[in-house]
């Protein structure tokens, strides 16, 4: 019999044993003729970055946990937002989290996580974060980690909203949120946060220092730099229905493209990096799309889609 979460949930009788709910990858039941990871959507790329060594990663981006405790602070207005977000995202997030690293445990070396890992801050969201994000798995912040969804929330897109949350962030996730690098077989992969579209002046200035190592680089980060290709596509699939495109032209740009084309710091960044032959890949989610595109001469830019829907793309390194 197929373990939903409701029944498991009421057999149980509390939200703490969601954590020990069964990877569908180990239910029989779930495509019993088929693999047991059957139920993974995996993309595949190849990133020839020059590396001491072949390794792979899996990238996977924008899970959404929405799990509340039910004694925690704003315990009903959270449980509310997790009733509410279960019908966005369907309500299976953490067995899709939990197959996709299940599957990477047993196909590749790293996980780099881009972001939206939990959909809005509770303590029970941040104690699963904790959990699964251990010694190999790495990744930069999303716009969700940011946010609370109590009523009194004006999330306001600026730097400054940020603040109230870094303590949380810092003290839930072993990584600096603003800022890490991590090498891997001499590839450095750099995580920085740029939930709102931009970058500021001291991850930039933390970039170039990395830069000074002479390594290949990935950039890894939760809203990708649109080139026009990307935004068109993003576009295309957030306008809704009806929408069918009749010619190629480029939406005009606004929200983050737009951000990314006139705050002075993030447009002089993004042109360096289209001119620094150590980039060789720039890694993102935020979309909910899986897309891609030419960033630079020697860098591709993979947009992966959302790992709610049990969505990631495992990347070759050479
Ligand atoms: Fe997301």
């Amino acid at each position: 019999m197929e373990i939903s979460r409701r029944n498991f949930l009421a057999g149980v009788g509390g939200l703490v044993a969601v954590s020990h709910l069964p990877s569908l990858a180990d239910d029989p039941s779930v495509f019993p003729e088929r693999g047991r990871f059957e139920r993974l959507m995996l993309a595949y790329q190849h990133v020839s970055a020059g590396a001491a060594a072949p390794f792979s990663i899996l990238h996977i981006s924008d899970t959404h946990l929405t799990e509340a405790y039910p004694d925690e602070a704003d315990a009903e207005a959270k449980l509310k937002s997790r009733e509410r977000r279960i019908r966005t995202f369907g309500g299976r997030q953490e067995e899709a989290l939990r197959d996709s690293l299940a599957w990477a445990k047993q196909n590749v070396d790293y996980v780099l996580h881009t972001g939206d890992l939990i959909d809005w801050q509770s303590q029970a969201n941040f104690d699963l974060v904790r959990k699964y994000y251990g010694e190999a798995m790495f990744g930069s912040m999303g716009n969700h980690e940011f946010y609370t969804y109590l009523p009194d929330e004006k999330i306001t897109g600026l730097e400054s909203f940020k603040e109230r949350s870094w303590p949380l962030l810092k003290a839930a996730y072993p990584v600096d949120p603003r800022f890490h690098a991590q090498v891997v077989n001499g590839v450095d992969f750099i995580c920085l946060d740029n939930v709102f579209g931009t970058v500021q002046p001291d991850q930039v200035e933390k970039f170039k220092a990395e830069t000074k190592k002479g390594l290949p680089i990935v950039l890894c980060m939760h809203v990708p730099f649109h080139t026009d290709l990307i935004w068109r596509t993003s576009m295309q699939f957030w306008r809704g229905v009806n929408r069918k495109y009749r010619n190629a032209a480029i939406p005009d740009p606004s929200g983050d493209y737009k951000c990314q084309k006139e705050d002075p710091v993030t447009r002089d960044f993004i042109a360096y990096l289209k001119d620094e032959r150590l980039l060789k890949a720039v890694l993102a989610g935020h979309l909910h799309i899986t897309v891609q595109d030419r960033f630079s001469p020697t860098a591709m830019q993979y947009v992966i889609g959302g790992n709610f829907g049990f969505v990631g793309q495992e990347i070759l390194f050479t």
